[in-house]
């Protein structure tokens, strides 16, 4: 059994705002909104911001948008101070009444279930931040994107740079790349400052590939070892990147690729979290000598390196998994190669 009193203010310590994040607050002019605020990172997002602006005694809005498929989520940011709208952005309507704001983050997008049902796949990722990019065109917006624009890559090439040519492979990966030029197109049209946001995997103890490679670790699962290597963060760094970001808009829009620092082997991994559960970890597959890689290099240049490091996330993890803390069914399929989500 693990010594619990330490993880759980780790996990305390770790959701924090950085003093970085209170002196950008401080300058981030007005309200901030966030679109697409229901699933797996808008809400830590939105109470990160909250908590930001009330240990800076600063006034500003945090507002958030999204179906709140789940009403507990709305709930508990509302308890939060964090102000909640109910809405479905593909419905003129219900986008028209969401109030103008200085600050967007857009976190809305489309991707499991997509083979099979393309055209809502690109309804979502690629018409919506057409009409979104349209009633926000006074605003800054830092726009949510994928890692996936970029095509695998040799892991001794140490990742895709921002300025290396997007070729995304498979329709959800096309239609991110689509989400960011319609973002670009309007952002020149109306001169809109906007900062595209590349993710690779944004890790918590509820969800993401750590934890994935955790449970089948803990499970006796096999891993398929063909995808051998990975970029991750933590997600309260990745929100806090994302809030930061809004300082950093421009036109033409800024690309930013946001994960952590390290080209992960996934073996390695998987043997990390063998040695916490005492398990052999089992495999199946053999590393390809390409893999899903981003190189966040600019990333640390404008906001430094990552608060929690790997080696926490997978001590914290593995804390979370022998406790059989509560976890979300969301599995990111990081193993796809072909892109079909
Ligand atoms: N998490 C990662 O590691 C990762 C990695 C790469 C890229 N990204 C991208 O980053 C963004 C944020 O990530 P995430 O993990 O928080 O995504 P997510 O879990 O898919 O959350 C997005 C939320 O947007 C809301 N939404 C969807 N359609 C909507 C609509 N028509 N109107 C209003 N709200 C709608 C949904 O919540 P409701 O059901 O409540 O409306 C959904 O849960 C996404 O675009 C994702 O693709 C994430």
């Amino acid at each position: 059994m693990m010594e619990t009193f330490d993880k759980e203010f780790l996990l305390q310590e770790y959701l924090k705002p950085s003093p970085q994040l209170l002196r950008d607050i401080i300058n981030i002019d007005g309200d901030i909104l966030i679109l697409g605020a229901g699933g797996k990172m808008g809400p830590s997002m939105a109470k990160l911001a909250r908590e930001a602006i009330n240990k800076t005694n600063i006034q500003k809005e945090v507002i958030t948008v999204s179906r709140f498929s789940d009403p507990d989520i709305k709930n508990d940011l509302n308890k939060f101070g964090v102000t909640t709208i109910e809405a479905d952005l593909l419905n003129e309507d219900d986008l028209k009444k969401i109030p103008d704001t200085p600050n967007v983050i857009y976190l809305v997008g489309h991707k499991f279930g997509t083979t099979g049902n393309e055209p809502y796949t690109w309804a979502m990722n690629t018409f919506l931040p057409g009409m979104v990019a349209e009633k926000f065109k006074q605003s800054n917006i830092v726009v949510f994107s994928s890692g996936n624009v970029y095509p695998l890559s040799h892991i001794t090439t140490g990742g895709m740079t921002e300025d290396r040519s997007a070729s995304p492979i498979g329709e959800y990966a096309q239609s991110c790349l689509g989400r960011e030029r319609i973002f670009q197109h309007f952002s020149q049209k109306h001169n809109t400052p906007i900062l595209i946001y590349r993710l690779n995997y944004a890790n918590d103890v509820t969800y993401g590939v750590l934890l994935e490679i955790a449970r089948s670790v803990y499970g006796g699962k096999e891993i398929d070892l063909t995808m051998g290597n990975v970029n991750v963060i933590w997600q309260g760094d990745a929100n806090e990147i994302a809030i930061r970001s809004l300082l950093h808009c421009s036109v033409p829009g800024k690309i930013l690729n946001v994960t952590g620092p390290e080209t992960i082997s996934v073996r390695w991994i998987a043997d990390e979290f063998g040695k916490v559960f005492n398990k052999t970890p089992k495999y199946t597959g053999i590393e390809e000598p390409n893999s899903l890689l981003s190189n966040a290099a600019e990333c640390f240049k404008l906001f430094g390196y990552p608060k929690v490091s790997l080696k926490q996330m997978i001590e914290l993890i593995s804390y979370w998994v022998i406790e059989g803390g509560k976890v979300k069914e969301k599995p990111t399929h990081f193993q796809e190669r072909e892109g079909k989500f």
